[in-house]
């Protein structure tokens, strides 16, 4: 197969990335899209450093080895901790992570002064988005906090829930008296709860989600490499998971707002 007919490989710990994945199938609505979800490992982003760097080269190997023409790191857990590892798997293939488009949309929201990230234990105590929003714009205040909780409430599904607000306004109240005027999204199950989080901060609060971001470099990327899908016939999409927990399928609709094919399943390391 032409590498430009091959699927764009976009991969998260569990369902966080299909926040990516709605974003890739907007912007490039005629790309193939090859999703893997690493369900029975979930979550990551307490796990340490030398264990998710393990798993991501593993679905780096996967994916690649599907043939995937681009890689999109949909975790910013992975992308804080694992981005050499992840870009030494890819050989050839261009990687692209959430973390460089989520840095680079904060330092260009219109009047930025001080940012807030909030993420998982992983991505907050590598420090890799402090140092990359000081890198970008020294000028620019950063404060960052990990938000354990949310990852599983949002695995729950309980993206609208009571408790999870409640779990919000612990997280993020000593934020807001920080007198933040953006806050990263610094983890990819995090849109998901785009709107609770706008309640707890208010609407003063700018929400910086990378998805959108990441598809649109996607797109600049695919246009320059010339490895944009030629074939004018809709694209095939392939979903793959490692365990399928009961809530998946249903969840993963609500995701992407669309229906999903039958959802492949794989056993990955021992
Ligand atoms: N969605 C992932 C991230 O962006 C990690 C979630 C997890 O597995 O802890 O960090």
């Amino acid at each position: 197969m032409e590498q430009s007919a091959q699927p764009i490989g976009v991969f998260d710990s569990g369902v966080g990335g299909l926040t990516v994945v709605r974003a890739v199938m907007e912007r490039l609505p005629n790309e193939a899209v090859l999703y893997f979800g690493d369900t029975a490992r979930v979550p990551y982003g307490v796990k340490s450093a030398a264990t998710i760097r393990r798993y991501a080269r593993e679905i780096v190997e996967f994916l690649v080895g599907e043939g995937v023409k681009l890689l999109i790191v949909a975790c910013n857990s992975m992308a804080a901790v694992a981005g050499e590892e992840i870009r030494r798997a890819a050989g050839e293939v261009p990687v692209l992570d959430v973390l460089e488009t989520g840095a680079q949309a904060a330092v260009a929201t219109p009047g930025v002064r001080t940012v807030a990230v909030i993420g998982t234990s992983a991505t907050v105590e590598s420090g890799a988005y402090v140092h990359r929003i000081a890198q970008l714009a020294p000028e620019v205040r950063v404060v960052a906090r990990a938000c354990p909780l949310f990852v599983p409430l949002v695995e729950e599904g309980w993206v609208d829930h009571p408790v999870t607000e409640w779990v919000a306004r612990e997280y993020l109240t000593p934020l807001v008296a920080e007198g933040i005027d953006v806050l990263v999204l610094g983890c990819t199950h995090y849109p998901l709860l785009k709107s609770v989080l706008t309640q707890v901060v208010g609407e003063g609060v700018t929400l910086v989600d990378s998805a959108v971001a990441v598809a649109e470099a996607a797109a600049r990327l695919l246009a320059a490499e010339g490895l944009e899908r030629q074939i004018s016939t809709a694209p095939t999409h392939r979903f793959v998971v490692t365990d399928q927990p009961p809530r998946f399928h249903a969840l993963a609709e609500r995701f992407l707002a669309r229906s999903l094919p039958k959802v492949e399943w794989v056993k990955m390391g021992d």
